[in-house]
This record gives structure tokens, sequence and C-alpha cells, in this order.
């Protein structure tokens, strides 16, 4: 008897060791520290059920705050941020909805808040509005400019020029200093938010600049005129002129 188990190779025997220290373990934990009505009604415990019940309610949910704010809810639900909730912000607030005189919540007031969203990061969606808070118009409070119910990106100033300045510094000493950009490029509103997402057009043809330089023009009197078919046909003009800058020299 004594050989044979001599015989059992060492490891197997500390495995079967371990093996009845947790068969034991296990009996012990499932007669003595598991709670008497664990499982009655499924995989957990019955009375879990009243004790989170009876835990005191901290959000109120947004539904409750429309009962005296509708008004911000309103201007929420049309912006930007319809679908972040009040209390993403306020914090919990139903000790303030039952008793508003009493406990007031706080609001997000500081610079370094609304970062924990809209900082950029690499692994947040493109699309997703995102600025770097260290460049972006620094140390003023984030709501100084942008209401935070209704965050609309407020127009950038100066037209084209506020990101083309050099094209618009050249231009404003050339013959088409009078030309506005828009004499020649359609903008979509939205370029001048998603420049790349809404491009901007740029003439094609020869005709184009023709409206102006091959035939007499009301609004610019005395243009320099050329004949269309004539003056080097065989290229668009912009390829001699540079047309924020022309030359005929
Ligand atoms: C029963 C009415 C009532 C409900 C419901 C209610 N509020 Fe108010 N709330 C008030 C009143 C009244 C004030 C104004 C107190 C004052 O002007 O001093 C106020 C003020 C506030 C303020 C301003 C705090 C500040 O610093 O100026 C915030 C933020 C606010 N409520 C958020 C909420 C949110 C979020 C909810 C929903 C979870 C909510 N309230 C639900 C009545 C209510
Ligand atoms: C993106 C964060 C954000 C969300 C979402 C938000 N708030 Fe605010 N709220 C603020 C900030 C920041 C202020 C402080 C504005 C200020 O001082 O000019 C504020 C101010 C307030 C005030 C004080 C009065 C006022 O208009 O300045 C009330 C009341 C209020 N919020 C209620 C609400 C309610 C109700 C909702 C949901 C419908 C809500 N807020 C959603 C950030 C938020
Ligand atoms: C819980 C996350 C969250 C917080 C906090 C938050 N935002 Fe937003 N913000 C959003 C979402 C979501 C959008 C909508 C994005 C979309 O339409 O694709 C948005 C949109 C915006 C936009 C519109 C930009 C654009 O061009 O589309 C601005 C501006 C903005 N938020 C400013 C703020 C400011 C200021 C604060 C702080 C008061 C703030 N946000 C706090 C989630 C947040
Ligand atoms: C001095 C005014 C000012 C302040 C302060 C300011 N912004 Fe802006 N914000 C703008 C302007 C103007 C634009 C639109 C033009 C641009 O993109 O620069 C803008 C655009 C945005 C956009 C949209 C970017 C996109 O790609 O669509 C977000 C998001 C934004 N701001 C969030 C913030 C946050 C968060 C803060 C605070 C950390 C903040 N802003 C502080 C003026 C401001
Ligand atoms: C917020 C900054 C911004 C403003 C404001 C802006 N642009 Fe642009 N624009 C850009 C950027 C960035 C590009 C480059 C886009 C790309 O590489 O796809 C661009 C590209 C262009 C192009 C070249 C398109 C192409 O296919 O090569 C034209 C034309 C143009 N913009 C005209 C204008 C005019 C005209 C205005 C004023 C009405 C204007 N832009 C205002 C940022 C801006
Ligand atoms: C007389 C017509 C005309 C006017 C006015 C004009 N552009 Fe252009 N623009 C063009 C043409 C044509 C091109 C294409 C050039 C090419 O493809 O080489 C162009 C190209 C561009 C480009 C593409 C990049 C580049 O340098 O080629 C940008 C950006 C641009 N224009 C911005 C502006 C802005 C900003 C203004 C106003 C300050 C303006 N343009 C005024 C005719 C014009
Ligand atoms: C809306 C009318 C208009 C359009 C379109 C226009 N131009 Fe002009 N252009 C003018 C005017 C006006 C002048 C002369 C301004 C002055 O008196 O110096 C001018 C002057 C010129 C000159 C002469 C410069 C010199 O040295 O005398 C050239 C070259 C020129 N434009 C090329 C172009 C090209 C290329 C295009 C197309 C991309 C174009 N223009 C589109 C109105 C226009
Ligand atoms: C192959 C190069 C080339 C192309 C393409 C070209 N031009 Fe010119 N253009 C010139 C040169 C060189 C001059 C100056 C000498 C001359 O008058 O022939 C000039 C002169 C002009 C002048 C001044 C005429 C005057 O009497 O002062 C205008 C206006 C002009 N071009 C417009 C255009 C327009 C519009 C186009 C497109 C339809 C165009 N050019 C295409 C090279 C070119």
């Amino acid at each position: 008897m004594l050989k044979k188990l001599k015989s059992i190779p060492e490891q197997v025997i500390r495995l079967a060791v371990i093996l009845v220290i947790i068969v034991v373990v296990f009996v012990i934990v499932r007669a003595e520290l598991v709670p008497d009505d664990f499982g009655e009604l499924g995989h957990y415990r019955k009375g879990a059920v009243d004790e989170i019940a009876s835990l005191e309610l901290k959000y109120a949910g947004q539904e409750t705050c429309e009962m005296c704010h509708d008004d911000i809810l309103e201007t929420k639900s049309n912006g930007y941020h319809r679908s972040v909730n009040c209390e993403v912000c306020h914090g919990p607030s139903a000790k303030h909805s039952e008793a508003p005189d009493e406990f007031l919540p706080s609001a997000p007031r500081k610079r370094d808040f609304c970062p924990v969203c809209h900082e950029y990061l690499p692994s947040r969606p493109t699309g997703f509005p995102q600025i770097v808070s260290a460049s972006h118009n620094p140390v003023k409070p984030c709501i100084t400019c942008h209401e935070p119910h209704n965050p609309v990106p407020p127009e950038t100033p100066h037209e084209c020029s506020a990101c083309h300045a050099e094209i618009s510094r050249v231009k404003s000493i050339s013959h088409h200093a009078y030309l506005e950009c828009k004499t020649c490029h359609e903008v979509p509103e939205q370029h001048k938010l998603d420049p790349r997402g809404n491009a901007a057009s740029k003439p094609a043809t020869r005709e184009f600049c023709g409206k102006c330089h091959a035939e007499e023009n009301e609004d610019y009197p005395g243009v320099p005129q050329i004949d269309l078919a004539e003056h080097e046909p065989r290229y668009v003009c912009w390829q001699c002129h540079y047309p924020h800058m022309p030359e005929a020299k």
C-alpha cells in the first residue's frame, strides 16, 4: 500500500492535497458564509432588493428639472448639448428638486470643466468638436464665449483673413484689391467652422475671368481687356497670372 503511494509522482500528490483543501473550503463557505436568502429568487440575495430601494435618491432625472426650469430645458434640447443631461454638469440634484430653497446645485463655471469632454484626444471620434485648451483662447472661462445650454460656436471674426491671412494681405495691395473673395469663390457658411468638410469653390474656366476681362464691364469700368479667343487660348489664366496678385508685365 505505502509502496504504491510512493510510486505516485510527488506533484500529483501535491495537486491532490490542494484539491481537497479547495473542496473543504468550498463546503464551509457554502454552508456558513453565503447569506440564507441567497438564491431564493435567483442568483442574488433576496434582501438586496429592499436594501437598494431604501437608498437615498441622488439623481432626479432631466424630466424633473422641466417642472421649474422648462426654459433652460427647451433651449438645451434644440442645441448641441441636447444629449448631455442636466445633472452631468450640475451634479446629482434630487435634494434640490424637492427643496430648491434649501439646496442649490453647483454650476461648473470654471475653465477646467468643459475640457473633460472637449479636450483633444486622438481616441475621440473625428468630427466630435475638440479643442486644445492650452491654446484655445486661454485664460478666460469657456462660458464667457460659449453659452453652456446652447453652445453655438461663435462666428470666426474677419471673414476669410482670420485663416487666409497671407492671401488677403497680398490681394489687398494688388489690382484685385477691390474684388471681394466671394466674387471668385463660393463659400458655404460652414466652411468657416469646418473648412475641410465644406470646401470653397475655385474658378475653373477661362470664361470665368473673361466675364470681366473680355467685355466692357459696368460694375468695374476701365478693366483691362483681352480678346478671350486670341489671348493665350491653350492655358487657363492662372497659369500665368496669380489671381490674388495679377500682373500684366
Ligand atoms: C421645484 C422646482 C425646481 C426643480 C424641480 C428644480 N429646480 Fe433648480 N432651481 C429652482 C429655483 C427656485 C432656483 C433658484 C434659486 C435662486 O435663484 O436662488 C433654482 C436654481 C437652480 C440652479 C442655479 C444654481 C446657481 O448656482 O445659480 C441650478 C444649476 C439648478 N437649479 C439646476 C436644477 C436641475 C439640474 C434640476 C433637475 C435635476 C433642477 N434644478 C430642478 C427650482 C427648481
Ligand atoms: C454642459 C454643461 C451644462 C448642462 C448640460 C446644463 N447646464 Fe446649467 N449651467 C451650466 C453652467 C456652466 C452654468 C453657469 C452659467 C453662468 O454662470 O453663466 C449653468 C447655469 C444654470 C442655471 C443658473 C441660471 C442661468 O441660466 O445661468 C440653471 C438654473 C441651470 N444651469 C439649469 C440647468 C438645467 C435645468 C439643465 C438641463 C435642462 C442644465 N442646466 C444643463 C452648465 C450646464
Ligand atoms: C459630458 C460631455 C460634455 C461636457 C461636459 C460639455 N460638452 Fe460641449 N458638447 C458635448 C456634445 C456631445 C456635443 C455635441 C457634439 C455633436 O453635435 O457632434 C457638444 C458640443 C459643444 C459645442 C459645439 C461645437 C461645434 O462646433 O459643434 C461647443 C462650443 C461646446 N460643446 C462647448 C462646451 C462648453 C463651453 C462646455 C462647458 C460648460 C461643454 N461644452 C461641456 C459634450 C459635452
Ligand atoms: C474668447 C472666447 C472663447 C473662449 C474663452 C473659448 N472659446 Fe471655444 N470657440 C471660440 C470661437 C470664436 C470658436 C469658433 C472658431 C474657432 O474654431 O476658433 C470656438 C470654437 C469652439 C469649439 C468648436 C471647435 C470645433 O472644431 O468645432 C469648441 C468645442 C470650443 N470652442 C470649446 C471651448 C472650451 C471647452 C473652452 C474653455 C476651455 C472654450 N471653447 C473657450 C471662442 C472661445
Ligand atoms: C476657420 C478658418 C477659415 C476661414 C475663416 C476661411 N477658410 Fe478657406 N480654408 C481654410 C482651410 C483650413 C482650407 C484648406 C482646406 C483643405 O486643405 O482641404 C481652406 C481652403 C480654402 C480654399 C481652397 C479650396 C481648394 O479646393 O483648394 C478656398 C478657395 C477658400 N478656402 C476660400 C475661403 C474664403 C473666400 C473665405 C472667406 C469667405 C474662407 N476661405 C474662410 C480655412 C478657412
Ligand atoms: C479674381 C478672382 C479671385 C479672387 C478675388 C480671390 N481668389 Fe482665391 N483663387 C482664385 C483662383 C482662380 C484660384 C485657383 C488658383 C490655382 O488653382 O492655382 C484661387 C485659389 C485660392 C485658394 C487655394 C490656395 C491657393 O493659394 O491657390 C485659396 C485658399 C483662396 N483662393 C482664397 C482666397 C481668398 C481668402 C480671397 C480673398 C482675400 C480670394 N481667394 C480672392 C481666384 C480668386
Ligand atoms: C469682377 C471682375 C473681375 C474678375 C472676375 C477678374 N478680374 Fe482681373 N481685374 C479686374 C479689375 C477691376 C482690374 C483692374 C483694377 C485696376 O484698375 O488696377 C483687374 C486687373 C487684372 C489684371 C491686370 C493687372 C495689371 O498689371 O494691369 C490681370 C492680369 C487680371 N486682372 C487677371 C485676372 C484673372 C486671371 C482673373 C480670373 C482668375 C480675373 N482677373 C478675374 C476685375 C476682375
Ligand atoms: C501663357 C500665359 C498667359 C495666359 C494663359 C493668360 N495671360 Fe493674360 N497676359 C499674359 C502676358 C504675358 C501679358 C502681358 C503682355 C500682353 O499684353 O500680351 C498678359 C496681359 C493680360 C492683361 C492685361 C491687358 C492690358 O491691356 O493691360 C489682362 C487683363 C490679362 N492678361 C488677362 C488674362 C485672362 C483673363 C486670362 C485667361 C482668360 C489670361 N490673361 C491668360 C500672359 C498670359
